[in-house]
């Protein structure tokens, strides 16, 4: 299979790198962030996250964020729901296209979301069945697909069997996520192409945070397996507050920086990402984690 002429990227900064913040971000910021993305014509950002605030304070003013967005015309805004709760509870905020996640080991799901992984599927089966009725769309994770921070390694034949039973209970895409970027190259390949076998890669997504640096070099040993869609973060930030050690998902301009080199088009400005990426670290008090934020510094407020 050749390289594609297009991908799209799914941004997860205001999600997944905002979710592990220790200090409270005020909903403002969030709102602007996910405008910001918006227009610098990301088609798909990743808003926030209707889990308990117990378990993740930073996503208690979901609500806030996702009716306080302006929506650009044409651009998706998903949002993480563990349960049925968190879907009625989004629905209740507008949301018209939602994330389950699921994970391939079962330490981690029990750790992150207080269920075993077959338990984590009963939840998905009313959730799943409510959003089909009010015509809500519904994306699948599948995390820890290349290593679990409590188990170690994980066999893709296991990401596999998780990745098709979500998109056989309705999902649209499955997205693999490393969620503590310990994979590499041919890991990450091999791993894709298992999970190719069970669901179509037009179906799936890639996930990589980028903890040890591999995920560029991951991505691109990707790039030839049929999966066009990639899940990226502002300015690299985010982790998961249940996977320890874990940084940053791989950062949109990065991504943005070999795909643009590569002439694979994904409609995306990257200055104006650049740009976001300064402004949040700004916010956050941080400078921005990736590297092409760094060396295209442009510090627009
Ligand atoms: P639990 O404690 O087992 O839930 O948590 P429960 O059903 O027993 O409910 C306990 C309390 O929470 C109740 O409140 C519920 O109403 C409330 P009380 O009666 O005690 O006052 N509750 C809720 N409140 C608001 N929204 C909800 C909700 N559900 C229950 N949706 C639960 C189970 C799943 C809720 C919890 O474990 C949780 O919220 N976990 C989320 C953890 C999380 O967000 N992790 C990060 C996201 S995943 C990730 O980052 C990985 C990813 O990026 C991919 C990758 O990188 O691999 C996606
Ligand atoms: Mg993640």
């Amino acid at each position: 299979m050749s390289r594609p002429e297009t991908v799209t990227l799914v941004e997860v900064g205001p999600r997944d790198g905002l979710q592990n913040e220790p200090h409270p971000i005020p909903a403002a910021t969030k709102i602007a962030l996910v405008e910001r993305l918006a227009d610098a014509g990301l088609g798909v950002v990743e808003t926030t996250s209707f889990v308990s605030a117990r378990w993740v304070p930073q996503m208690g003013d979901a609500t806030e964020v996702l009716t306080g967005i302006r929506r650009r015309p044409g651009v998706r805004y998903p949002v993480l729901t563990p349960n049925l709760k968190g879907l009625e509870r989004a629905i209740e905020a507008g949301a018209d296209e939602v994330a389950v996640f699921a994970a391939a080991s079962e330490t981690f799901s029990q750790r992150n979301t207080n269920a075993s992984i077959e338990e984590s599927f009963e939840r998905f089966a009313p959730l799943i069945q409510r959003a089909q009725e009010d015509g809500v769309a519904v994306r699948g994770y599948v995390s820890c697909a290349l290593g679990c921070p409590y188990e170690g390694a994980v066999p893709p034949q296991r990401v596999a069997e998780v990745a098709e039973r979500l998109r056989r209970m309705g999902c649209f895409e499955i997205s693999l996520g490393d969620t503590i970027g310990c994979g590499t190259p041919l890991e990450a390949r091999r791993m894709v192409a298992r999970v190719a076998e069970r669901v179509p890669p037009e179906h799936l997504a890639l996930h990589f945070h980028d903890t040890r640096g591999q995920a560029l070099a991951n991505l691109f040993a990707c790039l030839d397996t049929g999966v066009t869609t990639i899940d990226t973060a502002v300015g690299g930030l985010g982790g998961c507050p249940y996977a320890p050690g874990a940084a940053g998902n791989v950062a949109t301009e990065d991504v943005l920086y070999m795909l643009d080199g590569m002439g694979i088009d994904t409609g995306v400005d990257r200055a104006a990402v650049v740009a976001a990426a300064h402004w949040i670290a700004g916010e956050l008090g941080q400078q921005p984690r990736s590297r092409v934020a760094a060396a295209e510094s442009t510090c627009s407020a």
